[in-house]
């Protein structure tokens, strides 16, 4: 039985084995339009590969994936683009010879948009995180602070309902941080979207997360409110140390 809140993307007991590696086993979590939720764990601990799950760049082996309520065991991962789910790549996935306009723009052309529309549609998105001014450089002359930006930027031309960021802060400087930070707080307010967050920088995570989900070698370890996970024994010892 689901208890499906109408929008909402969830995982039900969803494993991954690559051969004989299980990479995420028996691991269930929600993400509700307007929350942000966290994904933390070591390296390794399969949180790439649950937002894989959850964008349908890798089938589960086990369990299933819902979104608003529907099984989508036979959807690939255009279908969950079409469908409001939007992501962003840990490594980035820029066209590193357009402008970051045309990167931006070039969703929206693929989402049926005309050029003009979609280069005032870039226009004000990116604008709306605050980095119109980047937009007649090279993408490939970033630097992957602002390739980061500009990934979110892409994926919020299609107007997702969630959107997933895999280590959108990693590299970043604390400055840049709390920049990153301030960008995706907005994102439910400004973009309606619920996000998910996986992120390695605690201080990003704690300040932005309503919940946290935490994993450790493909397991769920636990699930809270920020302060419970940073004061939950089995997190600190797998994962946070005494940092936090
Ligand atoms: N396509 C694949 N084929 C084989 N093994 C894979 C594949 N993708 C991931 N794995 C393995 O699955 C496990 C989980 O990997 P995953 O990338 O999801 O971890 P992660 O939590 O995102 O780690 P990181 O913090 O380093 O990004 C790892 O042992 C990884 O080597
Ligand atoms: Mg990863």
């Amino acid at each position: 039985m689901t208890t499906d809140n109408p929008t909402q993307i969830r995982t039900e007991a969803v494993s991954v084995s690559f051969g004989g590696l299980r990479a995420i086993s028996n691991v269930s979590l929600s993400l509700a339009k307007g929350e942000i939720l966290g994904l933390i764990g070591p390296n390794g601990a399969g949180k790439t590969t649950l937002v894989n799950c959850l964008t349908g760049f890798q089938r589960p082996t086990g369990g299933r994936v819902l979104v608003n309520g529907h099984d989508t065991s036979k959807w690939h991962a255009r279908t969950f683009r079409m469908r409001g789910i939007a992501r962003t790549f840990q490594g980035g996935r820029l066209f590193k010879e357009m402008s970051v306009l045309e990167n931006v723009e070039v969703t929206g052309v693929s989402l049926g948009l005309r050029r003009r529309a979609a280069a005032l549609e870039a226009h004000g998105i990116l604008a709306s995180i605050g980095i119109d001014h980047l937009a007649h450089r090279l993408a490939g002359t970033l630097p992957y602070t602002d390739e980061r930006r500009v990934a979110i930027a892409r994926a919020l031309v299609m107007k997702p309902d969630f959107l997933l960021l895999d280590e959108p802060a990693a590299g970043m400087s604390d400055h840049e941080c709390e920049d990153l930070t301030n960008i995706v707080r907005s994102l439910p307010d400004n973009h309606g979207c619920g996000v998910l967050l996986i992120e390695h920088n605690m201080s990003v995570v704690m300040g932005l997360c309503g919940r946290i989900h935490v994993l450790d070698g493909g397991r769920t370890l636990t699930e809270g409110a920020p302060d419970d996970v940073r004061n939950d024994t089995s997190v600190v010892d797998a994962y946070l140390g005494s940092d936090v």
